[in-house]
């Protein structure tokens, strides 16, 4: 049996369907907090058994899980600790966990509580098998919270400001590209236990090329204005002294410039790992984006 948390997220979406497509006849206990919207694992004939509930809820996780062999943690790693300690008590075999490239970043503000809870779990490997997978920022629809808001901003606006140069790497990855990657990882279970893959798209891009690919994927013709950093951060400091609900904080600008480029050539070998260039994969999110309010792609 399968215990799964995340199911109804963006990349949980995209592992049912791929199990539907497989015509996947084994168990699958969910966790779903509840007031989850569960229809898409209602309507999937797959042997979903549900089990309402939160993550913070230690009893009910442990309880939970008991018969559960292997463990597929999606929901957040804020709760990966709970989900491999009852994992060790239900004698669960094998744990594979989502958790992020995030470690990576050089700003502790970002990456210390990940790499903190990530490393006190990998001690554990010596009494559970566990994989950590680590998505880079996941796009792919409206339900992701990044892209999403820049397809918005570049459909309503002519200008975009550009904190820096916009030459600093990205590759974020499509939450179809996640969903089949958990996947392959329990389907090579002998190459993939006790591993941990960093899963980016395709390629890195710089940021700026990015903006201009989803522009041009609007049918806009986007205006990028460069501000420099330095004045980037002044204008940063400002834009959220004068709006609560900045897009951007000034903490992020600083971030921005870090290179976000990882290589993906252990999970290619591994699992067959092989993601959508953002080229493509964007245009899934910006047809839907225009078709949710008749809008059209209709360049200015
Ligand atoms: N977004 C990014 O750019 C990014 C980048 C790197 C890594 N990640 C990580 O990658 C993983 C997959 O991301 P995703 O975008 O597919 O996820 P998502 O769309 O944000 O969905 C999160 C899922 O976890 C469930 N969940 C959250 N808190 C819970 C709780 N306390 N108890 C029970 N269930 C809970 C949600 O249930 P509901 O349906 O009730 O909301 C939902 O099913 C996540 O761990 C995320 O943190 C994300």
């Amino acid at each position: 049996m399968l215990y799964l948390t995340g199911a109804t997220g963006h990349s949980g979406y995209w592992l049912l369907e791929r199990l539907k497509r497989e015509q996947c006849a084994g168990r699958i206990r969910c966790l779903v907090r509840p007031h989850s919207d569960t229809s898409h694992l209602d309507s999937s004939n797959l042997a979903i058994e549900k089990v309402a509930g939160d993550l913070s809820d230690r009893d009910l996780v442990t309880k939970s899980m008991e018969g559960a062999r292997v463990v597929l943690h999606i929901a957040s790693i804020k709760h990966s600790t709970t989900v491999v300690d009852a994992a060790m008590r239900n004698g669960a075999e094998w744990v594979i966990l989502v958790h992020t490239t995030g470690r990576y970043s050089k700003y502790k503000s970002a990456s210390a509580e990940y790499i903190q809870i990530e490393d006190d779990i990998l001690r554990m490997r010596d009494r559970i098998g566990i994989t950590v997978l680590r998505p880079t920022m996941i796009y792919g629809s409206s339900r992701d919270r990044n892209m999403y808001r820049l397809v918005d901003y570049l459909y309503r606006h002519k200008f975009f400001p550009m904190f820096g140069s916009g030459e600093n790497l990205m590759q974020p990855v499509h939450a179809r590209d996640l969903g089949n990657a958990y996947y392959d990882t329990i389907c090579n279970r002998s190459s993939t236990l006790n591993k941990g893959y960093n899963l980016p798209g395709e390629h890195a891009l710089p940021y700026i090329d990015i903006v201009r690919t989803v522009s041009q994927a609007l049918g806009r013709n986007t205006v990028i204005v460069k501000i420099p950093l330095r004045a980037s951060v002044v204008a940063a400091r400002v834009y959220n002294a004068l709006d609560r609900n900045a897009m951007i904080s000034v903490e992020q600008v600083l971030r921005m410039q870090e290179d976000k480029a990882f290589d993906y050539a252990d999970a290619a070998r591994d699992f067959g790992y092989s993601p959508v260039p953002f080229e493509a994969g964007i245009l899934d999110e910006v047809s839907e984006y225009l078709a949710s309010a008749g809008r059209c792609g209709t360049r200015r």
